[in-house]
């Protein structure tokens, strides 16, 4: 049997109430960090998102979607009745080999997306008038202005040499130019913002946007005066301004996460190492990766050397695994795992025995429940900074949404961090829920053009 392995796991990758509040407490202070004229590594980036949508935002705006595995365009005709829109959209898949490719080919790809889903919804492009758009571009970007983005670094597995330390909206632009697309960037965000906006548009309580997808992050509402690095600028101290955290970046100084070799292995292979080290431990890109590397050692290095015998050149591929193989290993609801026999079978050609069954799914439950578990510390940090003791939080993402029992395992964590009294009655709302936020990247950037276009008329 493999019980001692499995008992060396759940030591590596468990982390307890105790370590979870320290956590936090470290989180609260890199928060405030982050946002003095020093800075720490959670960049902490103000967006230019200065108010929350009254509900009566009305006109028809594009909204371009970057996130990491989609490209989506969406035509949102925001009405003057609270919360009620009209929405078309499409998407389109975002070439891997783009992702690690030459700039221009990036951005003559998306202006060619936009260009026919402009000619398929209006008739002679020629005679339209420019089209105000939000383009929800989710890496972190230093703005200046509401319509500028000078990426600080790619995250997410992209490296595109010559955009990091530049605006990218010019280049974005000039591609559109070329093919006379009709459109005028209003407002450059992140995915975070939007979905805070997009949920505090359906929901006053919202008061944090959270992403538990490829990537991870949060964004959340700060009052100028809070926020050191822009005192120079003399805003009015109780002006809101929506602060993209680019919380991936947590501890990037390695203080008190909880990491394990199989994390230090994925830093030190990546294309940006040193960097997101709290998002490594717990976004969906890495998730698969970090359950690989467990099966890999446990063949290569260890007494266990399960799968002996059988070739796993398969396994032995880097990023072969998504977060959704984990997903479907936690999702089988056999007591012999025989989904999990056949998932292995097929897209691996390995045939585990029972123990090794065993060994993979406690494993699986071992890396989703670190990363929600994680995930949470984020969240009640931005809660203690702001003392938000009742709230709503909006997620979106694929991890938050499909994979199993991340929503009750960042429950659980919250619960543990935040010493709430166990629940007498279990329909009873926790203080703070973490609830699937609207589409951020659709209506919220259609909400966050409107906003900005009206502030641009007042003149502000
Ligand atoms: C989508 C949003 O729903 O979720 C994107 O439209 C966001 O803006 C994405 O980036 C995050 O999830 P994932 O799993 O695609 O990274
Ligand atoms: C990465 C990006 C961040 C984004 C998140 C979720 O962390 O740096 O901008 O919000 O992924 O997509």
């Amino acid at each position: 049997d493999l019980l001692k392995e499995i008992e060396e796991l759940e030591q590596l990758f468990t982390v307890d109430s105790d370590k979870l509040k320290q956590i936090t407490n470290h989180f609260v202070n890199e928060l405030e960090k982050g946002l003095s004229v020093e800075g720490g590594s959670i960049p902490m980036n103000p967006t230019w998102v200065m108010a929350f949508p009254t509900g009566h935002e009305t006109g028809t705006y594009l909204a371009l979607d970057m996130g990491g595995t989609n490209l989506r365009v969406c035509q949102i005709t925001l009405t003057d009745q609270k919360s009620e829109f009209d929405i078309i959209q499409s998407k389109y898949r975002l070439p891997e080999e783009l992702k690690v490719g030459d700039a221009d080919e990036l951005w003559e790809y998306i202006a060619d997306c936009l260009l026919q889903f402009v000619e398929t919804h209006h008739n002679d492009i020629n005679n339209v008038d420019k089209i105000p758009l939000g383009f929800t571009f989710s890496y972190p970007a230093t703005q200046n202005y509401i319509d500028e983005g000078i990426l600080q670094r790619w995250t997410k597995g992209f490296d595109i040499p010559g955009v990091e330390g530049h605006n990218i909206v010019p280049m974005f632009e000039a591609a559109l130019e070329r093919r006379g697309v009709p459109i005028k960037l209003s407002a450059l965000i992140n995915d975070t913002t939007g979905t805070l906006i997009a949920s505090a548009y359906t929901d006053p309580t919202m008061k944090i946007g959270c992403i538990f997808g490829t990537g991870c992050n949060a964004a959340y509402m700060e009052d100028c005066g809070s926020i050191p690095k822009l005192a120079h600028l003399n805003l009015p101290p109780e002006t809101p301004m929506a602060i993209n955290c680019e919380w991936g970046a947590f501890d990037n100084e390695h203080k008190v996460l909880p990491r394990t070799p199989y994390d230090m292995k994925i830093d030190a292979d990546s294309p940006r190492p040193g960097q997101q080290a709290f998002e490594k431990m717990i976004a969906g890109l890495y998730l698969g990766e970090i359950f690989r590397l467990v099966m890999i050692d446990l063949h290569d290095n260890h007494e266990a050397n399960i799968f002996a015998n059988q070739d796993i050149s398969k396994l032995r591929r880097p990023y072969s695994l998504d977060s959704s193989f984990l997903s479907a290993i936690e999702d089988d609801p056999f007591e012999n795992l025989s989904e999990t026999a056949d998932l292995f079978q097929n897209q691996l050609g390995i045939t585990p025995n029972g123990p090794e069954l065993e060994l993979i799914r406690r494993t699986a439950e071992l890396v989703g429940t670190r990363a929600a578990r994680l995930s949470a510390c984020g969240v009640a940090a931005i809660c203690k900074k702001k003392g938000y003791n009742e709230c709503h939080v909006g997620a979106d993402g694929s991890v938050f949404n499909k994979y199993p029992h991340f929503k009750a395992r960042g429950a659980a964590a919250l619960r543990e961090i935040l010493d709430w009294p166990e629940k007498t009655d279990p329909n009873e709302e926790d203080p703070i829920e973490i609830l699937a936020a609207e589409d951020g990247s659709g209506v919220g950037a259609a909400l966050i053009a409107a906003l900005t276009l009206k502030r641009v008329q007042e003149g502000n």
